[in-house]
């Protein structure tokens, strides 16, 4: 009897033990990824967003065992990296349950200009693919090649350190539940077939939300892909109805909204953390133009801008922070139209019951007027990225390019904004995409609107 009872006790104390060490490996959740530095916090710091995120250790075996869609690891996609750094820009890992990726600010905020490995903080991420990566990561995980043998074996030669115990977790509990949660968010991105790729540099940033109220998106065509804004002299914006639609007047719920869409949950938001780069980014500076200012143009150029831009664009303009009725804008009406008073009813219900509970959307019936600072890199522009440089856009509609590439770094000081001769075609005729509108400076003498160029470079 009694040595029954030490033998029960024992294996009672060796559960208990086995769960104490499992409840610290793999359910509490890890510290967030988080740095001193403030530019390092706003590349590789944590916001909240790895909490349903891919499996770190699995993730970083997918370029190897997928060379062919990957040839470039995970640049393939526009990520950037720094020299020395394991992670690109704008990814961070935390453990919850075991390490997964997140997105942070910097996915989507931080871009290069061509050669130079220099980040641009606060850049829209012109080269950055989500919804290529979004399908490479769905795709592969039907592919006969992605097997808990193949994932575990290039896990070892990665040197990623994981011990007997985690390889047994992975192969029947992780990779397992991995492909049944891509099937999921297969079924979930239904939607993306029936709109245009975005391509690189943009994102829809209203259908995910419409999926997650349940609008079912799946069933009709309404397209919200915006280009990537600019992160940067966040200061100037405070209190402007802004968003590409001019949606919303608090900085606070555009950020908090941008980290949701980001991949945060409303119980994972690292508040302090988002915090930190909102601080941050309200007085980061805009990159100053690199190349060569024709001095002798800017005064003229600025005068211009004063008579015909400055009562939309500058701060304290009479229009600024507001937002420009469609039918004088003349842009493409997809990304107003798909917000809808549904939506909006709906945006109140975010983060329901918590100090922060959105309450500052409305429904607005044009597009924002933004400040223009940085805006050399802010290219191809308009909200939906339609038109590559100033030049173009201060041509009249007839005269800008019906088709261009996407997704290069290189740089035309000429026409100021990105020219690439290969990329993702983008097709200004496909449903959102169009070109038209904002003819603003279109019917000013060549001269003037070289002049207005050079000193919008100044901006
Ligand atoms: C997945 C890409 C992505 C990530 C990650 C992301 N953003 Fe953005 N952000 C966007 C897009 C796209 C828009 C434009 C949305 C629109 O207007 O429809 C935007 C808009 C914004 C705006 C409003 C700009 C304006 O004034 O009109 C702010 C502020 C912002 N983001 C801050 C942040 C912060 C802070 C984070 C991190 C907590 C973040 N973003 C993470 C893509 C992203
Ligand atoms: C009546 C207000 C108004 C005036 C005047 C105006 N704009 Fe705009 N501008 C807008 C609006 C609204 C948008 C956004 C349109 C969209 O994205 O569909 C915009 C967008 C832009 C953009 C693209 C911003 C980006 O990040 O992609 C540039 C560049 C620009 N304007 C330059 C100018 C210049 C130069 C002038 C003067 C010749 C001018 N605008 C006059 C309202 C105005």
């Amino acid at each position: 009897m009694k040595l029954r009872y030490r033998l029960l006790g024992i294996i009672v104390a060796i559960v208990i033990t086995g769960m104490a060490v499992g409840f610290v490996l793999y359910v509490k959740d890890g510290e967030p990824a988080k740095f001193d530095n403030e530019i390092e916090h706003f590349k590789y710091g944590s916001i909240g967003a790895e909490v349903n995120g891919y499996p770190y250790v699995v993730w970083q075996t997918l370029p190897k065992l997928f060379p062919e869609r990957a040839p470039q690891g995970w640049a393939t996609f526009g990520f950037s990296y720094e020299s020395g750094k394991q992670l690109p820009v704008g990814v961070s890992v935390r453990k919850y349950g075991i390490p997964r990726v997140g997105f942070n600010c910097a996915t989507c905020h931080t871009s290069t200009v061509n050669e130079s490995p220099e980040i641009i903080l606060g850049a829209p991420a012109n080269k950055l693919d989500t919804e290529a990566y979004l399908s490479f990561l769905i795709e592969t995980s039907t592919d006969p090649r992605f097997t808990a043998d193949a994932i575990l074996a290039e896990a070892s030669r990665n040197g990623d350190g994981i011990g007997w115990v985690d390889r047994l977790v992975y192969r029947y509990f992780v990779i397992p539940k991995l492909k049944t949660t891509l099937q999921q968010v297969a079924a979930e991105n239904q939607w993306r077939a029936s709109r245009p790729k975005h391509g690189p540099g943009r994102t829809d940033a209203g259908n995910p939300w419409r999926l997650h109220f349940q609008m079912h998106p799946e069933l009709d065509n309404l397209v919200g892909t915006v280009d990537f804004p600019s992160l940067w002299n966040q200061q100037i914006r405070e209190g402007s109805w802004l968003h590409w639609d001019g949606n919303n007047n608090s900085l606070q719920e555009r950020n908090l909204s941008a980290a949701l869409a980001g991949g945060a949950t409303e119980d994972s938001l690292d508040h302090a953390s988002i915090e930190r780069v909102a601080a941050w980014s309200l007085n980061a500076p805009a990159p100053r133009y690199p190349f060569k200012v024709d001095s002798t143009l800017v005064p003229a150029g600025e005068q211009i801008y004063q008579a015909r831009c400055a009562s939309c664009h500058a701060p304290g303009g009479t229009s600024y922070g507001e937002a420009t009725p469609i039918e004088e804008v003349g842009t493409d009406s997809q990304r107003l139209d798909l917000f809808t008073d549904e939506l909006l009813k709906n945006f109140g219900t975010v983060g329901k019951g918590k100090p922060w509970q959105f309450s500052h959307y409305r429904k607005s019936s044009g597009y924002a007027n933004q400040p223009l600072d940085g805006i050399w890199v802010r290219a191809p522009y308009l909200h939906n990225g339609s038109v590559p440089t100033l030049f173009d856009l201060l041509a009249p509609t007839a005269e800008r390019p019906t088709q261009f590439f996407r997704g290069c770094v290189t740089y035309d000081p000429e026409k100021v904004g990105f020219v690439c001769s290969s990329g993702t075609l983008f097709d200004t005729r496909e449903r959102g995409n169009g070109n038209g509108g904002h003819l603003y400076g279109t019917e000013l003498p060549i001269a003037q609107r070289l002049a207005l160029i050079e000193y919008l470079k100044t901006l």
